[in-house]
């Protein structure tokens, strides 16, 4: 047997993969599986990308392109960033990279040794705390609370701050939860990070143009964070492009040749086609994303109350993203019970708050990147299966 190094063993994994999976393997069975599990839009990537990908492979893009992603890529996202958040950020600074989980990879690596710990969201991105274990720091969750729509409170997390913190991880709008973090919080988290000048930040805004109530503060705004924040963002949401594999990272002018030396070491540079295809999406029509945005608010409006109405379930209004985080202590099941009873007998799939970290617990994430029927469908049999078992118990204590 093959001796794996020590750290393997601290390598987490994301659930909704598993989900996913497994879900698959019922409906090959022939099982009606509704998929609400996966944090993907149910979307095509728009014409003119895919158009402009063909073509970039058509006209002999097929060789490596710069590790740090080619010019006019790189202006793009600079000339985006402009348009959305007013920033002027030099391209220079700009490392394209295979999906937004690659930046999150490369930050907690630089990062993260023995002895060191690194703050995270918690419930939070899966892969935050696993590659935070991996590299050997120590994970210090950063509690999100429900009753503050699932943000945090800056104060707590200036609190959690030590002579041993590295980085702080902020993700708004959030996965699983939905949340987002308001500009009054990010303001009161940023002037107390002035008195720890040696601690950097990531902040994860891939969710940043899904958004269904004021505009997206971005930590970007700040230009006091300006040498020590690191910027994660990609077309995988916005653009419905997850499998393209494209994302970037914006990273302080002191910390981008380190970034780009594990570009080089870990994937030479992002495969040309795809880049291309990333440029016609930022400076395409911004209608397709719009009108996907357009489409999530509407089953926002639909599966939040519907899941209120459950019996045993809460529902705190998800901001953004495309996820809803229900309570579900209600029901008297725990989390990893439910997801397991409503897959194999509701044929529902959804995740396990568990699944997110340990502050999930008592929740279940519904991804609403499926359509109204499909949700309509799946909020009524979750409605008759909590029925069913109320029966099955009723029935027992009358036997
Ligand atoms: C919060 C968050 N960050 C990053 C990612 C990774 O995105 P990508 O598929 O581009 O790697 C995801 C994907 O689900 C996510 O939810």
């Amino acid at each position: 047997m093959p001796i794996l190094s020590e750290r393997m063993s601290r390598l987490g994994t994301e659930s909704a993969f598993e989900v996913l999976a497994r879900a698959n393997a019922l409906a090959r069975q022939g099982r009606s599986i509704i998929n609400l599990g996966i944090g993907q839009p149910d979307f095509s990537t728009p014409g003119h990308i895919v158009e402009a990908g063909r073509k970039a492979l058509a006209d002999g893009h097929h060789g490596y392109t710069p590790a740090n992603g080619i010019l006019p890529l790189r202006e793009a996202v600079a000339a985006d960033l402009h348009r959305r958040h007013g920033v002027t950020i030099s391209p220079e600074r700009v490392l394209v990279v295979p999906g937004g989980k690659v930046t999150m990879f490369f930050a907690i690596l630089m990062f993260g040794e023995p002895g060191a710990e690194i703050i995270y969201p918690n419930p939070g991105f899966p892969i935050y705390e696993s590659v935070i274990r991996f590299s050997g720091a120590t994970p210090v969750p950063m509690k999100l609370r429900e009753g503050k729509g699932f943000s945090f409170d800056a104060e707590e997390v200036l609190g959690l701050i030590t002579p041993r913190t590295r980085l702080i991880i902020i993700n708004s709008p959030g996965n699983p939860t939905g949340g987002v973090v308001p500009r009054a919080e990010l303001d009161r988290l940023v002037a107390g990070l002035a008195l720890h000048p040696e601690v950097a930040i990531m902040s994860d805004e891939i969710y940043g143009e899904m958004l269904y109530e004021g505009t997206h503060a971005s930590l970007t705004t700040y230009p006091e964070l300006e040498d020590r924040l690191i910027l994660l963002d990609g077309w995988s949401k916005t653009y419905a492009m997850t499998g393209w594999r494209l994302g970037y990272g914006v990273w302080p002018a002191a910390l981008f040749p380190h970034a780009e030396r594990l570009a080089i070491n870990c994937n030479s540079c992002v495969n040309a086609a795809a880049q291309y295809a990333g440029i016609a999406a930022m400076t395409g029509p911004r209608e397709p994303s719009a009108r996907m945005v357009a489409a999530f608010a509407e089953r926002r409006a639909y599966i939040v109350p519907a899941l209120k109405a459950l019996p045993g379930f809460t529902c705190a209004t998800p901001g953004g993203a495309f996820y809803a985080f229900p309570n579900i202590a209600g029901t008297g099941f725990d989390s990893r019970t439910l997801q397991s009873r409503l897959l194999d007998e509701a044929g529902v799939a959804t995740v396990s708050g568990t699944s997110f970290g340990a502050f999930g617990d008592g929740h279940l994430r519904f991804s609403y990147a499926a359509s109204l029927d499909a949700l309509k469908e799946a909020v009524g049999r979750i409605g008759d299966w909590l029925a069913r078992q109320k029966q099955q118990a009723k029935e027992k204590v009358a036997v």
